[in-house]
């Protein structure tokens, strides 16, 4: 019997519609469904992209229900309450929390026994309530966190040092937010640090760099209403590194248990992803202060956290 590789992702509105062509053009399902309260909009979305299909590797694309998730590997939850303008996006978390609790309630409900992908803000209080809900190992309960933010931080360090971002190690960690920290004593050019790569008197302005990268979402929001592209691909890497088993390092939200000290939270920190989800959290040498708005950062979700029915 061939076995169909089976991704559900649940809302079709702009993050899980591109999050589904990336992945269709990506080539790493062969079936894709999406869900949504809004049937007509999933089915719409739906037909859209089994037209592009036809232009690219065959698979099979339509809005579904969640009894199609019994059978599923991943399910990606996009679904949740957005931000406008500079709203933050703990600051719509009660809301997004009763939307993500009942999907997650469904999944489970339909069977489902993959591993769930959170991508709905904010994003690491969502995996936590996600994880809780599922009653599932927290190895198979992952956010998407700080993965873009660090996609972010590689191409801002690469326009200003003039190479290409894959050419650039380094990490953004804790909240996919305000409180997120960049890590500058992880970043890597060629194995030499940043304050061996840059020449005296031409440093870097790294308060300003994470500034930029921490308020980039908020300027794309600004101008275009949503984002999408960013986290969407964020969603494909990490899907591609669970299907194809990659044993890939990338920072991920997920269940931390005394790294730095901090437990019962989730945030960012370098994770080793493959088939069975979060195989290891790493815990890389961080700075006094880098270690200290860690926690700052874990206090910030914890503080939210403290006013949700977990
Ligand atoms: C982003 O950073 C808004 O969390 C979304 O693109």
């Amino acid at each position: 019997m061939i076995e169909h590789e089976r991704i559900v992702i649940v809302g079709a509105g702009h993050v899980g519609a591109t999050a589904a062509y990336a992945l269709m053009l990506r080539a790493l399902f062969e079936e894709i469904v999406l869900i949504d309260s809004d049937l007509a909009l999933a089915e719409a979305e739906a037909a859209d992209l089994s037209d592009a299909n036809a232009l690219a590797r065959p698979a099979r694309i339509w809005a579904g229900s969640y009894a199609d998730a019994a059978t599923a590997r991943i399910a990606v939850i996009t679904a949740g309450a957005a931000t406008h303008g500079s709203e933050s996006r703990l600051s719509v978390a009660s809301q997004s929390a009763m939307i993500v609790t009942t999907c997650v309630g469904e999944l489970v409900q339909a069977g489902f026994a993959g591993i769930i992908l959170v991508a709905a803000n904010p994003v690491d209080v969502m995996t936590l309530m996600a994880l809780r809900r599922s009653g599932f190992a927290s190895a198979k309960v992952i956010g998407t966190g700080t993965l873009l933010d660090t996609s972010r931080l590689k191409q801002t360090l690469a326009e200003s040092l003039q190479v290409t971002p894959g050419s650039i190690d380094g990490l953004v960690l804790g909240e996919h937010g305000d409180s997120e920290v960049a890590a500058f004593s992880t970043v890597r050019v060629g194995g030499l640090p940043l304050s061996e790569f840059c020449p005296p008197g031409q440093e870097l302005d790294q308060g300003q760099i994470a500034t930029e990268v921490r308020d980039a979402g908020y300027r794309i929001v600004q101008g275009k209403g949503y984002t999408s592209f960013g986290v969407a691909t964020a969603i494909v890497r990490i899907c591609e590194a669970i299907l194809r088993n990659e044993r890939a390092v990338l920072p991920v939200s997920t269940l931390l248990t005394g790294q730095y000290g901090i437990a019962d939270v989730c945030l960012s920190l370098p994770c080793i992803l493959g088939a069975g989800g979060v195989e290891r959290i790493l815990s890389p040498a961080l700075t006094p202060s880098e270690t200290a708005a860690l926690n700052a950062s874990a206090r910030a979700l914890q503080q939210v956290l403290a006013h949700m029915d977990l």
